[in-house]
């Protein structure tokens, strides 16, 4: 257990057309692609997936957004996958991030900041199963 985790490249870095680099650079931190798409989510799915920040000052703006432009949504394979990934991201954030993170790179504010990646193993299922059949995923 503990080797994928789930990631998206939310509407501001897809946008401002970072996708490329964004894949580049988790590549090239050792993270094999088990599934990839590009979709745009409704109000509805934006409100299911961070139902857990229901209660927080930012929920409906944290909606609205991730909820106002195509995504990139992806899970990724590698030891220690969640851990890994969150390292690489770097805080939520921008101003804390540390120098060579994803979101220090390419956030612009702690909401529009990026990247998501999975938190627990068990929320990378709970959040891969959301977006991925089981006949769209290569497990290396
Ligand atoms: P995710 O990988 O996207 O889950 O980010 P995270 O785990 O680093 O942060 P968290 O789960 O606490 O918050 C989810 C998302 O809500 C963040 O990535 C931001 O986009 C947004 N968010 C978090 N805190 C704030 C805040 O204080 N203000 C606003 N406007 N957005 C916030
Ligand atoms: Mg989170």
């Amino acid at each position: 257990m503990g080797n994928i985790t789930f990631v998206m490249i939310k509407p501001c870095a897809v946008s401002h057309e970072h996708i490329g680099e964004i894949l580049s650079i988790i590549n090239k931190a050792g993270f094999h692609f088990v599934s990839i798409k590009m979709l745009h989510i409704s109000k509805s799915q934006a409100e299911k997936f961070y139902a857990v920040h229901a209660e927080k000052s930012f929920y409906k703006d944290l909606v609205e957004f991730m909820s106002s432009g195509p995504i990139v949504a992806a899970i990724l394979q590698k030891e220690n996958a969640v851990n890994d990934f969150r390292k690489l991201i770097g805080n939520t954030n921008p101003a804390n991030a540390d120098e060579g993170t994803i979101r220090k790179m390419f956030a612009t504010s702690v909401q529009e900041n990026a990247v998501h990646g999975s938190d627990s193993d068990e929320n990378a299922v709970i959040e891969s199963n959301f977006f991925f059949s089981q006949i769209e995923r290569f497990y290396r």
